[in-house]
């Protein structure tokens, strides 16, 4: 008999709703009643936003995603076998194209399945369907939905050992707060001595990164994927935001170590979101959020993951350790069970 083609190794699974105890509309209208109001990172990724973060990735002054996938071509062997798992789960897999140097890796070593985790089914399907073409012995089950649905499901569907991944220094992303509810969800979802890789882009000085996280000359990507949260709440939730009104930048936050997307408002704005029931007041000058990215430094992240029951096994750094990669293992017994 054939071995399975690549469209029968692929499939996407839709996880939302499950156990999402806070619907996304109750979510958003939360991160806008903050001061100062914010978005979550989730919003701005439909097909558009997508592929704007895609273009982001490419801009000469984002250094993340290259030294990530040089970081992966290197160690990915070493990973690949320190994982040792059968199931690997990714929170927020997006394109997947740095991914598949580590699976690349896993499946020279054994049968693997892959379970990437996001919000674009889009990209979520295209992916799947790209990686087993590229892969045989590689199985993958795509998790359509936010994290925190995916890790319930996890945590219903056992099987082979698991690894769980958070490439492209997304863990970063999330608020402290955010970070700990995820990290325990994490934790409840691992078995003892299971794995956790996770990425982090590390502190370095506020030129760097504004130059970083805004557009060089000749380029709009950030631009408009900030742009793009607006567009997605006059879509979803019938909100009169115009695009013009607003400014993109970003600004590095010494204090927290954050660089903080931003839309200004050029002039005072009252913009009604009717789906939302919310009514957003925008002095000239203020900001609404559009991103929060931490940067890290290596001891604070060991003792943040350590906090939810597990140990720094490893880690990669670059030559100018500008990035890691922190590979956790899950402890016996936990204060996040
Ligand atoms: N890991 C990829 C993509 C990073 S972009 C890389 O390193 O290049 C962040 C991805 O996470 C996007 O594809 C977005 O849709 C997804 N995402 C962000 N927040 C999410 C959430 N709460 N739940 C599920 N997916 C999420
Ligand atoms: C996806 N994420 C890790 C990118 C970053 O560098 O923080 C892109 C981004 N997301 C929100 N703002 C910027």
């Amino acid at each position: 008999m054939n071995p399975p083609g690549p469209a029968t190794r692929a499939r996407v699974l839709p996880v939302a709703g499950r156990g999402e105890e806070i619907p996304e509309e109750d979510v958003v209208r939360e991160c806008l009643r903050r001061t100062p109001p914010h978005l979550p990172p989730w919003l701005g990724y439909d097909a558009v936003g997508s592929d704007l973060f895609e273009q982001i990735t490419e801009l000469p002054t984002y250094y993340l995603t290259r030294v990530e996938r040089a970081l992966l071509e290197r160690h990915s062997p070493e990973i690949a076998e320190l994982l040792a798992g059968g199931r690997i789960a990714e929170l927020g897999s997006g394109s997947a194209k740095k991914m598949r140097l580590l699976l690349e890796s896993c499946v020279r070593l054994r049968r693997t399945t892959y379970l990437p985790i996001d919000v674009d089914e889009g990209m979520l399907r295209s992916s799947a369907a790209e990686l087993c073409s590229q892969l045989d012995d590689l199985e993958v089950t795509g998790l359509w939905g936010r994290y925190e649905a995916a890790l319930d499901w996890l945590r219903d569907h056992t099987g082979e050992p698991l690894a769980v991944i958070f490439l492209g220094s997304s863990f970063g992303n999330a608020t402290r707060e955010e970070r700990d509810g995820l990290l325990h969800e994490i934790a409840r979802t691992l078995k003892p001595g299971e794995s956790f890789l996770v990425s982090a882009d590390l502190d370095k000085s506020p030129e760097v990164l504004e130059s970083c996280y805004n557009d060089p000359v000749g380029y709009t990507a950030f631009a408009d994927f900030r742009l793009n949260y607006l567009t997605r709440l006059n879509d979803l939730y019938g909100a009169d935001f115009v695009l013009d009104d607003f400014v993109p930048d970003a600004c590095y936050n010494t204090q927290t170590s954050t660089v903080e997307g931003r839309l200004r408002a050029r002039a005072d704005r009252t913009v009604s979101i009717p789906g939302l029931g919310v009514t957003l007041h925008l002095p000239r000058g203020h900001f609404l959020n559009v991103g929060y990215s931490v940067k890290f430094d290596e001891e604070g992240l060991a003792r943040e993951v350590g906090a939810h029951g597990f140990h720094l096994r490893t880690r990669w750094l670059d030559p100018e350790a500008r990035y890691g990669l922190f590979l956790f293992r899950r402890d016996e017994s936990s204060p996040s069970r």
